[in-house]
């Protein structure tokens, strides 16, 4: 066995990276979330803005058998590193991702890493090769993720009802919606939320500072989203003197029209209690019917300590497929 870095400008070798990858998470992820390969061509060639990346590839002769990535944040979270490894499913079992696993915490040693985080997905009430592999290689669950799906042409129906519930709740602020490029009146505002999101999400055990961000984070982001087909739609929450108070995204990809993710939303504390987390979500899924009218299901995850946010998901029809386990090691 051979474990090496591998330079993801050589398009041969990031394809076997991308195609081994794939073979692994359909094997036992319950949702076909993996990315396409028109994002994925482009990332690993570029990286990612604000973060530094290691391909590995663990090789018997030429066969590829497993891969692993390394990411560093380099804007904030200088303490952290995060680790994915992935064994094509015919090899599994035979010490290739413990040999990766391994390298990779090195890397990140050798780099001035303390914590290694590493996600691992199962379905609910039950374990997968990944959550019993990071176990057994000293890594503990900081936090449970439930991981939920929602059937837009489904519940669609039922957005008229909710949205005559909060309106007399959510009156006296104002939303504005926006794709993928954030108005220049809103970014100072929107960096302030992003920052905002790390302090008050539920992070449970996990050692996960704020992160930083600046008008350069956002517009460096915006630039690799457009070079990988990646999309956004976003509404924010305006209090009646201007200033933004809650914030919901949806990413979707060009090149799998049929799914977005929801990711974050945020109300802050002093504006809890309006209503405002189920209507900023019904404004941004409304706006997104209007200008992604092929995206058919969004998936999201949220802590299951989250209460808020889960009672909002349970109203919109999202359902329960599988959880994320976040788990970390002291390196
Ligand atoms: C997790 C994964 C990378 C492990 O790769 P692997 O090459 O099979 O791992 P190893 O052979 O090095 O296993 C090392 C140890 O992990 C544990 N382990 C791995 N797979 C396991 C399984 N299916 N059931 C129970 N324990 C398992 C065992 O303790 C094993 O040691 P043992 O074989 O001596 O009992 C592989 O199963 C995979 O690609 N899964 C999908 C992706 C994923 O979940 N990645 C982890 C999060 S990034």
């Amino acid at each position: 066995m051979d474990v090496r870095e591998i330079d993801g400008a050589d398009p041969e070798l990031a394809r076997r990276y991308w195609e081994l990858g794939r073979a692994s998470e359909l094997a036992y992820r319950v949702f076909d979330s993996y990315w396409p390969w028109q994002t994925a061509e482009v990332s690993l060639r570029e990286g990612r803005a604000g973060w530094e990346t290691h391909l590995l590839g663990a090789f018997d002769g030429d066969r590829l058998a497993g891969v692993g990535m390394l990411t560093l944040p380099l804007l904030d979270n200088p303490h952290l590193a995060y680790l994915n490894v992935n064994v094509d499913p015919a090899w599994q079992r035979q010490g290739y991702g413990s040999a990766l696993a391994s390298q990779v915490e090195e890397l990140a040693r050798e780099r001035g890493r303390r914590v290694m985080a590493c996600d691992a997905y199962a379905p609910p009430g039950e374990e997968t090769a990944g959550l019993r592999f990071l176990l057994a290689h000293g890594y503990t669950v900081g936090l449970e993720d439930a991981m939920k799906v929602v059937e837009l042409d489904a519940t669609e129906p039922g957005w008229a009802a909710l949205e005559a519930e909060v309106a007399p709740r959510t009156a006296g602020y104002t939303f504005v919606t926006w794709a993928d490029v954030v108005p220049q009146e809103l970014l100072e505002d929107y960096c302030r939320l992003q920052e905002a999101f790390f302090e008050l999400a539920p992070l449970g055990e996990m050692e996960i500072e704020p992160e930083v961000w600046d008008e350069r984070r956002v517009r460096e982001r915006e630039e690799s989203n457009r070079n990988q087909g990646r999309q956004e739609v976003c509404t924010a929450v305006l209090a009646a003197d201007g200033s933004m108070v809650g914030l919901t995204e949806v990413a979707l990809n060009r090149h799998a029209p049929h799914r977005g993710f929801q990711s974050g939303t945020l109300v802050l504390p002093e504006h809890r209690g309006h209503a405002l987390g189920l209507a900023v979500k019904l404004r941004n899924h409304r706006e997104l019917r209007s200008r992604f009218p092929q995206c058919r299901i969004l998936v999201t995850g949220n802590a299951g300590i989250n209460l808020a946010m889960n009672a909002v998901n349970d109203r919109l029809g999202y359902r329960l497929v599988e959880r994320c386990l976040e788990l970390q090691k002291d390196l």
